[in-house]
């Protein structure tokens, strides 16, 4: 169990690396036992927002939604890994405002690097002119400037970005660091009553 829910907002480019981190922390995170659930613009925009464009408004909203389902799961004690452009710095507060307990991750990688490693061939057609409103292209990201941790994907590897994230988390009593012993408030009076009765107390 996580010790209180928390959402790890991953902002950055397209091809930045926000889904690949979140997907090796979840996997951390879930072997060791911790409610977790990821929301990534890719899936989402598959269902729950499959409306919405790439407007500045459609983007809002998109960010307002997600944000909405973000702040339910992170009540319930779930870490909720969310990974979205969201290129917006009035939406990401707006998110931060919603959600209450949250974190903004920088995934940051220049958009030379991102146009050469261009994973889905989007950046090649947004030069192109094949597809407007390009983050980063032809569209705005305005980066963050006090997020709690940037993640620099052209100079570190994806373990020590995956690093970064669970230190974070282990060093703001998110999650318990890993091999520390759990125990319960009842198992916790337990030892203790023992050790007190055979005299080591
Ligand atoms: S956000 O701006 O609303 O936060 P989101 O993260 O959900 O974006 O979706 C981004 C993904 O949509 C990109 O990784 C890419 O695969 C795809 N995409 C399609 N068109 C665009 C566009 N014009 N700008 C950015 N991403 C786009």
């Amino acid at each position: 169990m996580p010790k209180k829910g928390l959402t790890v907002w991953f902002t950055g480019l397209s091809a930045a690396g926000k889904t690949t981190i979140a997907l090796a922390v979840e996997k951390i995170l879930q072997e060791r036992g911790i409610k977790v659930e990821r929301l990534d613009g890719d899936t989402v925009r598959q269902s729950l927002t499959k409306d919405l464009g790439f407007s500045k408004e459609d983007r809002d909203k998109n960010i307002s939604r997600v944000s909405f389902v973000a702040k339910l799961l992170t009540r319930n004690n779930v870490i909720v890994l969310a990974s979205f452009i969201s290129p917006y710095k009035e939406e990401r507060s707006k998110a931060k405002e919603t959600i209450g307990s949250f974190i903004e991750v920088y995934v940051h990688a220049t958009v030379e690097e991102c146009t050469k490693r261009d994973p889905k061939g989007l950046y090649k057609k947004a030069i192109a002119g094949e597809i407007p409103h390009f983050t980063g292209v032809s569209d705005p990201y305005e980066e963050p400037e006090h997020a709690d941790l940037v993640c620099h994907t052209v100079t570190e590897s994806e373990e020590e970005s995956v690093q970064k994230v669970i230190q974070f988390l282990e060093d703001n009593n998110y999650i318990e660091k890993a091999g520390e012993e759990v125990y319960s408030d009842e198992e916790r009076e337990k030892v203790q009553k023992r050790l007190e009765d055979l005299g080591y107390l």
